[in-house]
């Protein structure tokens, strides 16, 4: 069952998150803030390079290499890629105060059975007009125009080449092709990723970290031939698996996307090769686990004019969030040779290579794309437990292996020798875990402070302690807690963690 999106949950969410050292911002605070830009502090900044870790191990453990190129580009590689001519969001003006508002956000919050993203400009101002949907700061009527906005970041290299901020990773991993077709010995398929900033020249960012102006891509690319996509062994290992899958022909409010198993996926026409349908997969399991519940999950695909520009198919897996409902988390789609074909043509560097029968080709390419923001909100949204009343914890049950401190210390006093012996012991646990060691406030507010940022274990020294050599150990989700010795707590914490 879906629930309603909370606006109250959103904001004590995000005054959690800014109170206990996650996300600050939007940033310069002190100059009084820009939207779509956030600091990570030290919490928040542990829990991503978490997520982008267990992202990265799942890519290497698919067989993508992790590559870094340059952030900033020059003009002609964006008129190559299309982003210069077709990377932008509608705009409309007020005809009164002037203000400027991305019209497709506008019907969204306010119509959200709508489904925009396919529309183009007849069909914006057909909206405005039937629906009189007016300027949201002073209520009078937009110009009758749509504007193209375009999302890229522009800067300029030396003193006049005018260059690009990526609004993607991926077309900045397209460029070596020929060098990464050497490297693996010319030998189709072969996978690369990249984990880093992107830039989007939002309109009116919202949404906390879900929709920023900078922020982390982690985008992976598998080259292959035409005949690899219908003929991809790794199917095999799939095939009986099951996904939320909920056609572009299906998407009105009384149908649900059907767990539908891939093998009759690729027999009903719905998944068009068998090496995208695991590249689904792909990135099925790096939600799932990321912990994010099964339930949580959906893909949408995505209707024919709605499709990015480069694409041939395009589902994007969404997650349930409590603070916004079902959310953009990754994009899958094929590109096609699009990519190669077109940086080729602009370039003048012959990038075709032979296929399997020796015939010149252009690489196909598919892609799976997300940002590492969207999954390190989703986690914070789907595992923050806020409790009101007496006696009521707030607690973030974070899955265990992403919570960015893993253990904490407490003396029950900070003195008679339980702090050093505290200190010893968190020396200990630090050889194998994130430990903190904390001897400020009472024990029920440390044990309170590390339920709400998802420490999933504390551990207590007391006068017990400096007589047998054993401590308290106390588990988050449950509050239960037990008598364990020194010499065993870390072998204890590694297999719980
Ligand atoms: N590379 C696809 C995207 O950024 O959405």
């Amino acid at each position: 069952m879906s629930s309603q999106p909370s606006k109250k949950f959103q904001e004590q969410l995000i005054q959690m998150l800014t109170h206990r050292g996650f996300v600050w911002g939007p940033e310069p605070e002190i100059y009084g803030g820009l939207a779509g830009f956030f600091t990570y502090a030290p919490l928040g900044k542990r829990l991503k390079n978490n997520i982008e870790n267990k992202i990265r191990e799942v890519f290497i453990a698919n067989d993508y290499w992790e590559v870094e190129c340059p952030i900033i580009m020059p003009r002609e590689v964006w008129k190559a890629s299309g982003h210069l001519e077709g990377f932008t969001d509608p705009l409309v003006e007020c005809s009164k105060c002037k203000g400027v508002f991305r019209i497709d956000k506008l019907i969204e919050e306010k119509y959200p059975d709508v489904i925009v993203s396919a529309f183009k400009e007849k069909e914006f101002l057909e909206f405005v007009n039937d629906a009189k949907v007016k300027c949201p700061t002073c209520g009078s009527k937009f110009l009758p125009e749509i504007r193209r906005h375009n999302l890229m970041m522009k800067t300029t290299i030396g003193t006049n080449i005018e260059a690009y901020n990526r609004p993607e990773t991926a077309t900045t991993t397209y460029l070596p092709f020929k060098r990464y077709y050497e490297f693996f010995r010319k030998k189709f398929p072969f996978g690369v990723f990249q984990i880093g900033k992107a830039f989007r020249n939002e309109i009116s960012p919202r949404q906390h970290i879900i929709r920023c102006r900078e922020f982390t891509q982690a985008e992976a690319q598998l080259f292959l031939t035409k005949k690899l996509k219908q003929d991809w062994k790794q199917f095999e290992k799939v095939k009986k698996e099951k996904l939320p899958l909920w056609t572009w022909y299906m998407q009105d409010n009384k149908s649900h996307p059907q767990m539908t198993m891939l093998d009759d996926a690729m027999s009903g026409n719905l998944l068009k090769n068998k090496a995208y349908a695991w590249t689904l997969y792909v990135a099925y399991k790096i939600f799932t686990e990321l912990g994010i519940p099964h339930e949580k999950i959906r893909f949408r695909q995505h209707a024919p004019d709605e499709k990015a520009f480069y694409s041939d198919d395009t589902w994007d897996l969404e997650v349930e969030l409590q603070s916004f409902g079902w959310t953009e988390m990754c994009g899958i789609s094929d590109r096609t040779d699009y990519d190669i074909g077109n940086h080729s043509k602009a370039s003048g560097t012959d990038m075709t290579v032979p296929d399997e029968d020796n015939n010149k080709i252009f690489p196909q390419i598919i892609e799976i794309a997300f940002g590492t923001d969207r999954p390190t909100f989703a986690i914070l949204d789907i595992f923050y437990k806020p409790e009101s009343g007496v006696g009521e914890r707030n607690v973030l049950k974070l899955p265990k292996h992403l919570a960015p401190v893993q253990v904490a210390i407490f003396p029950l006093m900070a003195r008679d020798n339980l702090d050093t012996k505290a200190k010893e012991v968190c020396e200990i646990l630090q050889k194998d875990f994130f430990a903190y060691y904390d001897e400020s406030g009472s024990i029920g507010k440390r044990y309170a402070r590390m339920d709400e940022v998802g420490t999933p274990f504390c551990v207590t020294i007391d006068y017990d302690t400096l007589e047998k050599n054993d401590v308290t150990i106390r588990e988050r989700d449950t509050g239960k807690q037990a008598r364990v010795k020194i010499s065993e707590l870390a072998e204890k914490l590694r297999k719980e963690l």
